[in-house]
């Protein structure tokens, strides 16, 4: 699946720049707080808005601190997948089981530097774990492959039945670095400035799903 991210379109213009995506597969929000990233973006009354208006279903990405307060409101928004921060977060499970009891699906969002193995037990009460492959804050930063070993731990443990997952990578996904993604096991792939960036973002999501979808065929 590919989840254009709107970090990269023109705010002043969101209903538009979601349509220009409407091939897409998510759309993914980011929503920053200036507290658990240095940055600040947008919150629930546009994620309410896009929700009305948005021809794809929407992907929230909350760099929040104190999900645990915040992140139901944008499952009860509609959004398909409410993902909140491992490192933001004092009780996963519960949060999970909110977003859940809310109608969404509920991700866990690891930074780079963030192991994985204390999530496993936790990660079973998710639908989404999401790899960050820069670190989170802004847009149009360099793709770190280092962490790919940690899409291909939770690959491994999806396909041997212990896990039930998307893998969801984020930060720096473009044309030359998807293929490297999907074949370490992602399967939801966020893309900013690599599809907001080009001038036709449509044939850009086709690009990128196709090297994808070659890459896990290899
Ligand atoms: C960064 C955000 C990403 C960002 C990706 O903190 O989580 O979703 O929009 O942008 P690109 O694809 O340009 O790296
Ligand atoms: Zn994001």
């Amino acid at each position: 699946m590919i989840a254009p991210s709107l970090l990269s379109a023109d705010f002043a213009r969101l209903a538009d720049e979601a349509q220009r995506v409407a091939d897409a597969d998510w759309l993914h929000v980011d929503v920053m707080d200036a507290h658990f990233v240095p940055n600040l973006t947008l919150g629930l009354p546009v994620v309410q808005a896009l929700q009305a208006v948005s021809p794809v279903p929407l992907d929230c990405h909350l760099m929040i601190e104190a999900p645990e307060r915040w992140a139901p409101g944008y499952a009860e928004a509609g959004a398909r997948n409410v993902t909140v921060h491992a490192e933001a977060c004092a009780d996963p499970r519960a949060v999970a089981r909110d977003l859940r009891a809310a109608g969404a699906l509920a991700g866990l969002a690891i930074k780079p530097g963030t192991p994985l193995e204390p999530y496993l037990d936790v990660l079973a009460d998710f639908d989404t774990l999401l790899v960050m492959t820069v670190e989170p804050g802004f847009g149009g930063q360099s793709f770190m492959p280092e962490v790919l070993p940690k899409v291909q731990q939770a690959r491994r443990l999806v396909r041997s039945g212990h896990l039930r997952l998307f893998l969801e990578v984020d930060g720096g996904i473009n044309a030359d670095t998807i293929e490297q993604a999907a074949a370490a096991g992602a399967d939801v792939f966020v893309a900013g400035s690599a599809v907001y960036g080009a001038e036709d973002p449509a044939a850009a999501i086709a690009a990128l799903r196709a090297r994808a979808a070659a890459a896990t065929q290899e």
